[in-house]
């Protein structure tokens, strides 16, 4: 999508059939996408959620099915398929939404005080930029209180314990880069998306995506290099997750072929390698480490995405300056 500096959600690359300006060979399409969010870049690292770099794993409908199918296609695959328990589970939906309310009220599990509405902020998605857009529902798993507050049945979630998994768009509408409503879609369509790391982190039984499989191996590294350990101290725990994050991004941006610049997406890993370097001289290490951690990212990658595997060589090269 050429408006876009960056794939920053799995339905980028469906934009044109959800707009009706391409027919896809298929109406239906599940997928796991690399993508990269800036939006937060000075939050990762200071939360245990935020990440620069995660896989989505998402189901797509072109015109195909839409509301009345997929939330409890939703809500099998979360509760048969994962395993996670129903009581744990919440479901948003737009404040206006009532088809979507009474949907999971009557073709799921899910508790009828567990079934909340909010407004656009939380409920209304849209890429940001003119493209498709739709009012959406949320699944939230609830960590239980070692996370965070109990609801009290009114005021707001606590989002490190009532943790989003899962985001249904029920695309339908157009927008314009302001933001307003202009038109609507040829056909109601469904684009979702979960984070395989917070996913990953429940079904693993740990605490963070941090600990997850696919990213204790760099936060280990990170500590090996740096001689810091993890979970001691708050300020060096955020440098230590800012050095595991970010040579994700770095190998997969470079992979795909951005080299750091002083404009767009070049610009862009060029940010991250500086943030990156800062936080190592803030864990006390001025030495050249960070080639140490794009490896580990090479390793684990490169078996799943070829093109990591085959850029090894260029990874090091560019992070090295
Ligand atoms: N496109 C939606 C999101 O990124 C699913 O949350």
């Amino acid at each position: 999508d050429p408006t876009l500096l960056l794939t920053i959600a799995g339905m980028v690359q469906f934009n044109q059939y959800f707009l009706g300006q391409n027919v896809s060979v298929t109406t239906r399409a599940t997928t796991v996408q690399q993508c990269f969010r800036t939006v937060d870049l000075d939050e990762v690292g200071r939360t245990t959620r935020h990440l620069t770099f995660f896989e989505m794993l998402g189901n797509f409908s072109f015109g195909d099915y839409f509301k009345a199918e997929v939330i409890p296609w939703a809500w099998e695959l979360v509760t048969t398929g994962l395993g996670l328990e129903p009581d744990r589970l919440f479901a948003t939906v737009f404040l206006t939404d009532d088809d979507a309310a009474r949907m999971w009220a009557d073709s799921t599990g899910v508790a009828k005080d567990h079934i909340l509405r909010r407004d656009g902020k939380d409920n209304f998605w849209s890429m940001g930029v003119a493209g498709p857009c739709g009012p959406c529902s949320e699944l939230l798993y609830d960590r239980g209180e070692a996370f965070g507050a109990t609801w009290d049945g009114a005021g707001k979630l606590d989002d490190e314990r009532y943790l989003e998994i899962w985001n249904l768009v029920f695309m339908q509408h157009t927008q314009d880069d302001e933001g307003n409503i202009v038109g609507d879609l040829p056909r109601p369509s469904v684009d979702t998306g979960a984070g395989l790391e917070r996913i990953a982190a429940i079904l693993q039984g740990v605490r963070t995506a941090f600990e997850t499989d696919t990213l204790a191996p760099v936060l280990k590294a990170a500590e090996a290099v740096t001689g810091a350990s993890y979970g001691h101290d708050a300020t060096s725990d955020m440098s230590l997750r800012v050095l595991a994050d970010h040579p994700r991004s770095m190998a997969t941006l470079i992979a795909d072929g951005v080299i750091p610049s002083n404009e767009g997406r070049g610009y862009v890993l060029r940010r991250l390698i500086r943030r990156a370097v800062r936080h190592a001289r803030l864990l006390g290490v001025d030495r050249a480490l960070l080639t140490d951690l794009t490896g580990v990212v090479v390793d684990l990658f490169g078996p799943v995405y070829p093109e990591v595997a085959r850029n090894a060589e260029l990874i090091t090269r560019i992070v090295a300056g």
